[in-house]
């Protein structure tokens, strides 16, 4: 990479999806020898689990995973635009309470998770498990899996496509 490039994954709580799609892509960037290049990090549309560590179901599959879950929620703020250069939102009404918040000319940075599928280029929104089965984090898990992989592949082409 040129220059630091800065991550936000955004859900509602920044307890299931957002801290699993962080640790996942943190394991991947590590893993490509990339983490000196990026930052990244997490958080929540609302604030109701500011200060928790991720939901209990999350963690299981992630430590089944060795995805390491060591995020603390916290609440998206608008200073997050500036601080970074790309957030994705989990599903339309994190996407819709950004955009709420945004000023003209930041919302170029914002996209959807699912935007990075392969599987399911029709689907918009990564499904909320919060009151759902452990069976649903396992699948949500995958998911975020192969959006992440196609996430860093785009990032890693953009760059180098920029530099040539
Ligand atoms: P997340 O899941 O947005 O993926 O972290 C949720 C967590 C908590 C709640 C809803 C969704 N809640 O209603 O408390």
């Amino acid at each position: 990479m040129q220059q630091e490039k800065k991550v936000l994954f955004v859900c509602l709580g920044n307890i299931c999806r957002s801290p699993m799609a962080e640790g996942i892509f943190k394991k991947k960037v590590e893993e490509a020898g990339l983490s000196n290049q990026f930052v990244i990090d997490s958080c929540g549309t609302t604030g109701q689990h500011s200060g928790e560590l991720p939901d209990y179901r999350a963690r299981k599959i992630a430590q089944k995973n060795q995805v390491q879950l060591d995020h603390v929620a916290r609440k998206f703020t608008k200073k997050d635009f500036t601080d970074f250069d790309l957030i994705i939102a989990m599903d339309t009404q994190n996407l819709f309470e950004i955009q709420r918040i945004a000023q003209p000319g930041q919302l170029e940075k914002v996209k959807l998770m699912m935007e990075f599928s392969d599987q399911f280029p029709a689907q918009r929104n990564v499904y909320d498990p919060y009151y759902d089965s452990e069976e649903k984090f396992e699948e949500v898990f995958d998911l975020l899996n192969s959006c992440s992989s196609n996430l860093l592949q785009s990032l890693i082409q953009n760059n180098h496509e920029s530099s040539i």
